[in-house]
């Protein structure tokens, strides 16, 4: 039988969900879906690494064993594939992997044990005992990477610990390595298999990396320094690097090392698998993972497949401390599923960084979805229902007719469209296949512009008035129907609930989900058949109104950074109580109730807001404080606020204060903003409640 199976990385269990895992779960999801529809038994895995120090650190931080640390981050993993329809009740996922699932013990141990007694190519042992060596901190009772220490000042000494400042010891422990430098032909052979890394240019980094020479690679710590993780078999006083547990999972899931698992999913059956990997961890994936399964002697991966990351709108790396991510919650709020799954796929070149922002998102869903795809069922279908009786009409021009039909200028042949339609089934099918998501959906959207075109020429309202006609509207307005039966197959996967209404619509039975889109046949939608009730697919979405509901949602900043491995994503803010509190120590004088009189504070919404040329920290605003004109405000907040995010947000301003000129620009007024940290900061002050504009603060 024809299998599949596909991969996303497991992710770690010492942060919450973000816009990184869910993009990787959706493209994964497409690919499994797709193969699904055309019939092929599909696996698809996705889930939790929940070993290793940082685990600990993060459970040790929030009072729990790790065991619960994971559990925790899980039930948020598990909630968020519910909410994103990804998990395995709503056709997502096969199983949400965890690696402390004691079969993976079993399995991860038996890969271990396999390599143990295997030799290299060269004719070494791939596995032997040596000493791994790096800077320890006694008070902390670990080694430092390199981020983790203060370099020293003067040649010759130790470097600190950032927590202790205390010097490190350079220390030494007993350690298995693998022999990874006795890999490198074999692994430049596995890359000569083109699609084996992909795309190309990341295949080309790694090359060069494995030519540029391996080291042996440290593939345990003593159960003294990392204990959470799984034992090294035969010798538990080491415990196995975090690394080869994790990447073992997408064999141990399957069933390798484990009777059960086995016969219940089946390693012969499903491996080797596609692996969905960030650039970042390519290595891991194409170098490391290729040669311990070359050492056990089991068969390499189908491919390793890399994708970019998602940058904010101006290209710069999403992070909570720039404020700049996208919030999980506020997708879901704002937005379909099938509108985020749409755009994760069509903005993201694969393997490009693609750029997210919630205005962007908006765009493409009102442009693409409401008034392309969705625009073209509901006029199809609203004009099947009011002038052929809600029934499919008949493609059929009689030939008494095709004279008069010419005459409107419709084309009278009906295979140029159908012509049109499967060359560009087979394009989409090249590309998604490719994993050219992009493309495959440009592809799609070049039908429903053919087909909203073949409309507005024929304008069938203009032929309704004309009995004679009547074959001709029919005619048409099949074909229309026709092709969107095609459309919703083809768009299935990457957007199962819209295509799944839309054939709902349209009065087929049964699911876009169980038809194989290279079987598509012109003319299998049947004239007679009655449509369904007609309802918008994907509704406009109001920009100015979603924007300013997120902004005015928006976390503030110290909010979204509260303890990522423990915090709630819904975690309510911390009270603004702190910023009083904080600015009361520096209490020295008191004023009178008239001095505060003085200042006009009033409550604005910002209308517009850029950023200022060549001022890296000023913004440009425009604020409506209930004057005829709106004020123009500069404020020094550029460097933690993205514009964009601002529009629509209530603020409170000083409207009292004398203007004055910066970088050629006059400022009527100031933000009022919170000020914390070292660097200052700015939090800017706003309203919970609805509150009109120009209303006084007092
Ligand atoms: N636990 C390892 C993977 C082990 S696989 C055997 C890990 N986990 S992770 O939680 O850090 O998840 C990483 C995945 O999320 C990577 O594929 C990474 O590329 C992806 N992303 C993290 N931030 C991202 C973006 N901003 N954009 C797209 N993907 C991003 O690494």
């Amino acid at each position: 039988m024809n299998t599949f199976y596909v991969t996303t990385p497991i992710y770690y269990a010492n942060s919450l969900p973000h816009l990184g895992h869910l993009y990787t779960m959706i493209v994964a999801d497409s690919i499994a879906r797709a193969k699904k529809q055309r019939g092929i038994d599909t696996y698809f895995l996705t889930g939790t690494d929940e070993h290793g120090i940082n685990i600990e650190r993060a459970a040790e931080k929030n009072g729990r064993t790790p065991k619960e640390q994971a559990d925790y981050v899980v039930s948020y993993f598990t909630r968020m594939t519910s909410e994103f329809g990804l998990d395995t009740e709503h056709g997502g996922y096969d199983i949400f992997m965890r690696t402390t699932e004691p079969f993976h013990y079993e399995g991860v141990s038996e890969l271990w044990r396999r390599v143990a007694k295997a030799k290299t190519p060269h004719g070494n042992d791939a596995l032997y005992k040596g000493h791994y060596e790096g800077w320890f901190c006694a008070p902390c009772a670990e080694y430092k990477t390199e981020d983790e220490y203060q370099k020293p000042k003067n040649e010759g000494d130790p470097p600190t610990c950032l927590i202790h400042d205390t010097p490190l010891d350079r220390v030494s422990e007993e350690s298995y390595f693998f022999r990874l430098s006795d890999y490198e032909e074999a692994l430049l052979s596995a890359y000569e298999r083109p699609d084996f890394v992909r795309p190309e240019a990341r295949r080309n980094e790694v090359i060069s990396f494995v030519r540029g020479g391996l080291q042996d690679l440290s593939v345990s710590r003593l159960k003294t320094s990392v204990s959470w993780g799984v034992p090294v078999p035969d010798d538990p006083a080491h415990t196995m690097y975090v690394w080869f547990d994790a990447l073992t999972n997408y064999i141990t899931a399957i069933g390798f090392g484990n009777e059960e698992r086995q016969k219940a999913v089946g390693f012969e059956k499903f491996w080797p698998a596609l692996h969905l990997v960030g650039k970042d961890i390519l290595r891991f994936h194409a170098v490391y993972w290729p040669a311990f399964l070359l050492a056990a002697g089991v068969e390499l991966p189908r491919a390793i497949v890399a994708h970019g990351m998602w940058l904010d709108p101006n290209g710069r790396k999403m992070s909570k401390t720039l404020g700049n991510t996208i919030e999980l919650d506020v997708l879901q709020k704002h937005f379909s599923i099938d509108a985020i799954r749409y755009f994760c796929l069509r903005e993201m070149v694969f393997g490009q960084d693609g750029r997210f922002g919630y205005e962007g998102l908006i765009d493409r869903a009102n442009s693409d979805l409401a008034s392309g795809l969705g625009n073209l069922s509901s006029r199809t279908l609203t004009m099947i229902a009011r002038y052929c009786d809600s029934r499919i009409p008949s493609p059929v021009i009689p030939e008494d007719k095709l004279l008069l039909a010419k005459r409107t200028g419709v084309d009278t042949d009906e295979t140029t469209i159908a012509g049109f339609i499967e060359h560009a089934r087979n394009q989409f099918l090249l590309h998604f296949e490719n994993l050219a998501f992009s493309r495959a959906l440009e592809t799609a959207w070049s039908v429903v512009a053919r087909v909203d075109k073949m409309i507005t020429d024929a304008k069938p309202w203009d032929l309704a008035k004309d009995e004679n006609q009547k074959p001709t509207l029919s005619a048409v307005l099949y074909r229309a129907a026709e092709s969107l039966r095609w459309l919703t197959v083809l768009l299935h996967p990457v957007m199962p609930g819209a295509t799944h209404a839309i054939w709902s619509q349209l009065g087929m039975e049964g699911s876009p989900a169980h038809i194989n889109p290279a079987e598509l046949k012109w003319g299998q939608l049947k004239d007679g058949a009655a449509i369904g009730e007609v309802q918008p697919v994907f509704p406009r979405i109001d920009k100015v109104k979603t924007m300013s509901e997120i902004n005015a949602g928006e976390k503030p900043v110290h909010a979204t950074e509260a303890d990522t491995a423990g915090a709630p994503a819904t975690q309510p803010a911390p009270p603004m109580t702190h910023a009083t509190e904080a600015d009361a120590v520096g209490v020295t004088s008191f004023i009178e109730i008239d001095d505060f009189a003085k200042v006009d504070l009033r409550v604005g919404q910002v209308l517009s807001a850029e950023r200022v040329p060549k001022a890296d920290k000023l913004l440009l605003m425009k604020v409506d404080i209930g004057e005829e004109q709106p004020r123009q405000i500069l404020a020094g907040i550029a460097q933690y606020y993205e514009p964009e995010k601002l529009v629509g947000r209530k603020v409170v301003i000083v409207a009292n204060l004398k203007p004055r000129k910066l970088r050629g620009y006059e400022s009527q007024g100031m933000v009022v903003a919170a000020s914390y940290g070292e660097e200052g900061r700015p939090v800017i002050a706003t309203f919970t409640e609805d509150v009109p504009n120009g209303a006084r603060l007092k």
